[in-house]
Parts: structure tokens; sequence; C-alpha cells
């Protein structure tokens, strides 16, 4: 409806995409050569819009390009050089989640919303902001991460945000990797003021601290951290020697992993986001994917669209 919070899922898989380029791991194949019934998924993120005319977009995923032809709204054409695109509001400084800024280079200065932290790394490590000033320019706004700040997008009326630093991991090329700092990585809660509905979205949730539970508790809509289903997904698969943990991302499975954390809250959607290509339920005729629908937890896809 006109008033509804709208969200549109624009790639659903973890850093690499669904099948990832190099990788012939049981899904990857098997999706890649029909024998698995599953679907391809571009990488990390999501546009909102509260009226269905500007979208801000939550990350920036190097398959924007696809993204865009994907979803027509996103594309106006009300002058000869446009974009509905009002805004970017980044959760990491994760390459999954910010090389897709690059894409917007023709454009007018991009209004980038993030905290300090990520601000930092995409200035200084990964100077992707840095670059950016020699093309279209970077306005970039501040994502406050103290309790009880919130904030609010010019080009997303009626919707009042807030974040909440969650327990990740800094990128792989930060200085900070393993020992990350509050604002490293955010979740983000979103409350439509028409009609008081709100959604939490979190693609990386390394851990249920306490600050987070209150979010994840008055929720209407959960898009929360898919990434792995078993704590040591890749290294069973002897791909890295890194759990999902240590990753900065809980896997589903597992006691006090995301399923139990799930169970009992009052949401009407719980969804999973930012699925890695290794996690079993994305085989639809899985046991894995079977204790989701059971759970009623739903797997995002790409092209989901949500009105709350
Ligand atoms: C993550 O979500 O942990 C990262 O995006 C991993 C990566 O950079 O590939
Ligand atoms: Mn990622
Ligand atoms: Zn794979």
């Amino acid at each position: 409806m006109a008033d509804d919070m709208k969200i549109r899922v624009l790639g659903s898989a973890a850093g690499g995409g669904f099948p990832q380029w190099n990788c012939n791991c049981p899904n990857c194949r098997g999706v890649r050569d029909g024998t698995v019934s599953a679907t391809p998924r571009t990488q990390s993120s999501i546009a909102v819009s509260s009226d269905g005319k500007g979208w801000v977009l939550f990350n920036a995923s190097p398959d924007l390009p696809l993204q865009l032809r994907a979803f027509p709204a996103l594309q106006p054409g009300r002058a000869l050089r446009d974009s509905a695109i009002v805004a970017v509001v980044l959760v990491d400084a994760q390459l999954d989640h910010t090389l897709g800024l690059l894409t917007l280079r023709e454009g007018k200065p991009l209004q980038v919303w993030c905290t300090d932290r990520v601000h930092a790394e995409l200035t200084e490590q990964h100077p992707i902001f840095s670059i950016l000033d020699h093309y279209c320019g970077v306005d970039r706004q501040r994502i406050p991460v103290e309790p009880n700040a919130g904030f609010t997008i010019p080009g997303l009326p009626d919707i009042q945000l807030a974040a909440v630093a969650v327990q990740g991991n800094a990128p792989p090329y930060s200085p900070r990797r393993d020992r990350p700092e509050p604002g490293d990585n955010i979740g983000l809660f979103l409350r439509d003021s028409r009609s008081d509905k709100t959604l939490f979205y979190a693609p990386g949730l390394g851990s249920i601290e306490p600050v987070v539970r209150p979010f994840l508790e008055r929720a209407d809509v959960l898009l929360v951290d898919g990434t792995f289903w078993h704590e040591d997904e890749l290294i069973r698969l002897g791909v890295s020697k890194r759990s999902a943990r240590q990753m900065g991302h809980l896997p589903q499975s597992g006691e006090g992993g995301m399923l139990e954390a799930l169970e009992g809250l009052a949401a009407a959607r719980k969804i999973l986001i930012h699925i890695n290509n290794t996690n079993p339920a994305l085989d639809e005729a899985s046991p894995e994917r079977e204790r989701l629908r059971s759970s009623g937890v739903e797997l995002a896809y790409d092209g989901m669209e949500l009105e709350i």
C-alpha cells in the first residue's frame, strides 16, 4: 500500500554470492549443474522506501549493477541522468557491503551514512571515499551508535532509524581484525511513524548481546544474519580455519545459535539474509531447509519484497 514501508531484497547472499565464482562446494556445484534445487543469489544489500519513489540502499554490493537492472523502480527515468537512490547506509566496511559504491560514481555526490569507525576504514585502509572524491564525491553523514540516539534520513520521510552496535568482526584488511570495536558493525532498527511498524536489519550478528535483545523483541520484521548453518561450516569443508563466530556470524544451529534465539520472538516475519553459499539450507530439499520451515523462519531471496 502507498503508506507502507517498502523493502526490496537486492541481494541475499554473503560475500562471494551463490554460486561463488571459484567454489565447488556441494551447493555451488549443484546449483551450477542443476542437481541441487536452489536459487542463485547476489551479494548482500536491501533497498528501503517510505513512498515508493525515493529509495535508500542499505549496503552497496559488488553486484549492484545486476541488482539495479533487476529492480526498475531504482531508475525512474525523469531526466537524462537520474536515479531513485537518495542515500546509502552502511552496516560495516566489509568489501561485500561497500564495493558497489564505486558503481555509483557517475552520479551526484553520494549521501553515505556510516559510523565513525566505518568512516575511518573507508578513508584509511580501504579509502573508497577518498577515491570517490575524484568522481561524484561523498556527502558523508554520521550514524550515531550511542544508546538511544536515533537519526532520520531526509530522503526517507516518516522512517525513524536507530543503530545498535553488534558483535561482529572488523574486515580482514582492518587493523582491528579480531579486535572489533563498537561501531565496526551495526544493526539498524527502522520504525515507520505512520504505522508504528518496525524492521530490524542485521546481516552480520556474531552474538546476541543484551543491547540487541530489545530490538529483536520489538521488531515486526527481522532480517538477520543467515551466513552459516554450522559453527564449523568452513572448517569442515577445508576452506578456512575460522569458525562462524570468529568471523562475526552467529550460526543457525547449535546451542545459543540463531534458531534458538529466534524461537519465542513475536516478530511476524523472521527472515535470514546474507546467506553464505556453503549454507546447507540453500538446498530446498535439505533437512536444514525443512527445519527452517517448521520453525517459521524464512530465507531471503533476491527480489523478495516486503511491505510493512
Ligand atoms: C563477512 O561477512 O564476514 C565478510 O563479508 C567476509 C568477506 O569479506 O568475504
Ligand atoms: Mn559479508
Ligand atoms: Zn560454494
